[in-house]
């Protein structure tokens, strides 16, 4: 029986592997290309930053901070051990060196702590100063306990041993609470990153409206399924800046049709809708309302949606549960208690995409599950890819800037799930060809195969694969002599095209080999114009 490898990818993530990653590689090409074409450039934002960023953005209610984010303190993994230390330290307290062992971990925990706070290691966290106080006086109060000195006041016995007990148990239980670094997590999603990094780069004096793209990985701690993964990758773009004019929500809703087209994917599907903006005339108005109808049919809904009916009300809408179908079906639609202006922008956003022949169908329920949007919301399905079929979801988001402390700046953008529209192009592949694989399948694989043997075959083919890489041309050199017929089974393996024979004949004559190995024919050419004949191919 085969034993479990000791070390694998943790659950969610995996490695991406050729020849895949030539999949991944031409999507990502596609992506430079097309969004360039609209004017976008590339930002790399940092993988990590600050709890409170997402918290603050995506929203306190959300599933993704809620219960999905990877988060950690930001501290040297020495003070984490020592903290360890204490927390993991099997106390007991009538035995003296357990005490005393408690009392090391304690001493050093406190000491590495305030090294670290000294030397600005540690953030000074101001809500954090009064927990510091108390816990340093109960570790002062521990010592002065532990200490071996008869003269102290309280070394009468029995009432020590109660006291260390107590103090024991509840250092150990108080030193979770010390904070020995910011909160940080790994990002869920960018466009948080986005924004911060527009106000950090003060990207309002730049020409506005600002756009950027970016890609890369996404960290959520989802129940791992088909398209659903842990850390999972998104390409993603965002308008910062400048109008809300409804001929940029449009444009941007363009531009991934393009990109999807450009990329040959099918069965792609545009759902839109519009959840107007914060005020009492507009959605905070619909959802007073919403909330109401719920609760008359609060006793019909699954413990989900009843307890969002006070939490967020409009996530309701989003549920999957098919008894819930037919009772949300029959709630209030937010297109009848939009406010003129939002009513109107969605009007014109249909226009502008009718004018740019983007097809939508229209979703009253497409809410969205992040805090930030306004308006304009749109998520786009394909193929192949069962329960988990949005590869793209977006909208504006005019206050976020603002929220994070920059100015009122207007935002609308989307991002895509790399993952899954891998999966539907794959899958679009294996519909339309079962046997035959995908061109990209194989673009690693060598074009030529030097089988060498000689020394001045080995000189001779070092030279050729030279000039053959630089000419663009990938080509396998093995590293150690091979008889020729080990050389052209190992050549037909990596599927190479053609073999290159170079034996001591061959230098000495100056005529090179070239064997077509699917179907074994064989020309002689000199080393000229082998690089001409491999070029031109
Ligand atoms: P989102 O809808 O949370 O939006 O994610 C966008 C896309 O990322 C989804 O449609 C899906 O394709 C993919 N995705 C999300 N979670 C996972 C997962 N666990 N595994 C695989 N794929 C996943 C956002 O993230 C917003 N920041 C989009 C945006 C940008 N809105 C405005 N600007």
């Amino acid at each position: 029986m085969a034993t479990k490898a000791k070390f694998q990818a943790i659950r969610g993530t995996r490695d991406l592997l050729p020849p895949e990653t030539a999949l991944w590689n031409h999507v990502e090409q596609t992506v430079h290309e097309v969004f360039r074409t609209f004017g976008f450039g590339e930002i790399r934002p940092p993988i990590v930053e600050t709890t409170e960023l997402f918290s603050r953005a995506v929203g306190q209610e959300s599933d993704v901070v809620q219960k999905e984010m990877y988060i950690f303190e930001d501290a040297r993994g020495e003070l984490w051990q020592a903290r360890e230390n204490v927390r993991n330290c099997f106390f007991r307290p009538h035995e003296n060196s357990s005490v005393q062992v408690l009392r090391g971990f304690l001493g050093d925990f406190q000491s590495r702590l305030q090294a670290g706070l000294q030397s600005r290691e540690v953030e000074h966290d101001a809500g954090q100063t009064q927990f510091y106080q108390y816990f340093s006086q109960g570790m002062e109060y521990f010592s002065k306990l532990t200490s071996n000195d008869p003269d102290l006041p309280l070394q009468i016995h029995g009432k020590v041993l109660e006291e260390i007990e107590r103090m024991g148990a509840f250092l150990k239980n108080a030193i979770v609470g010390v904070r020995i670094g910011t909160f940080v997590a790994l990002r869920p999603e960018a466009t948080a990153s986005v924004c911060r990094a527009y106000i950090e780069h003060n990207m309002q004096q730049l020409p506005q409206p600002v756009k950027l793209y970016y890609m890369g990985p996404m960290f959520r701690r989802e129940r791992p399924q088909k398209g659903r993964y842990r850390q999972f990758y998104q390409i993603g773009a965002e308008v910062l800046g400048g109008t809300d004019a409804p001929a940029i929500d449009a444009e941007v809703i363009e531009m991934v049709m393009t990109f999807f087209d450009r990329l040959g994917l099918e069965g792609v599907e545009l759902s839109i809708n519009s959840i107007g903006h914060a005020a009492d005339n507009c959605r905070r108005g619909y959802v007073e309302t919403l909330r109401a109808e719920l609760n008359k049919v609060k006793d019909k809904l699954g413990a989900d949606s009843r307890r969002r009916i006070d939490t967020n009300a409009l996530r309701v809408l989003d549920s999957k549960l098919e008894h819930e179908q037919p009772i949300i079906a029959r709630l209030p639609k937010i297109a009848d208690h939009l406010c003129d202006e939002c009513a109107s922008h969605y009007a014109r956003v249909k226009k502008e995409l009718d004018l740019r022949d983007v097809k939508y169908v229209e979703n009253w329920r497409l809410v969205r599950g992040l805090d930030y949007y306004m308006r304009t919301t749109f998520e786009i399905t394909a193929r192949g890819l069962g329960s988990q079929n949005a590869v793209c979801g977006g909208g504006r988001y005019d206050g976020l800037v603002e929220l994070l402390g920059g100015p009122p700046t207007k935002g609308i953008g989307f991002a895509i799930g790399e993952d899954r529209l891998i999966l539907s192009l794959q899958e679009q592949t294996k519909a339309h060809s079962s046997s035959e694989s995908s061109p990209l399948a194989t673009s690693h694989s060598p074009r030529l195969y030097i089988a060498w043997m000689g020394q001045n075959a080995y000189a001779a083919a070092i030279r050729a694969a030279r000039n053959l890489r630089a000419a663009g041309i990938s080509v396998e050199l093995p590293p150690a002599e091979q008889k020729f017929g080990k050389a052209l089974e190992r050549a037909s393996k990596l599927n190479a095209k053609f073999a290159l024979i170079l034996g001591d004949n061959e230098v000495t004559s100056g005529e090179w080999a070239l064997k077509t190995l699917a179907d074994g024919t064989q020309q002689k050419l000199s080393e000229s114009q082998l690089l001409d004949f491999l070029k031109r191919l």
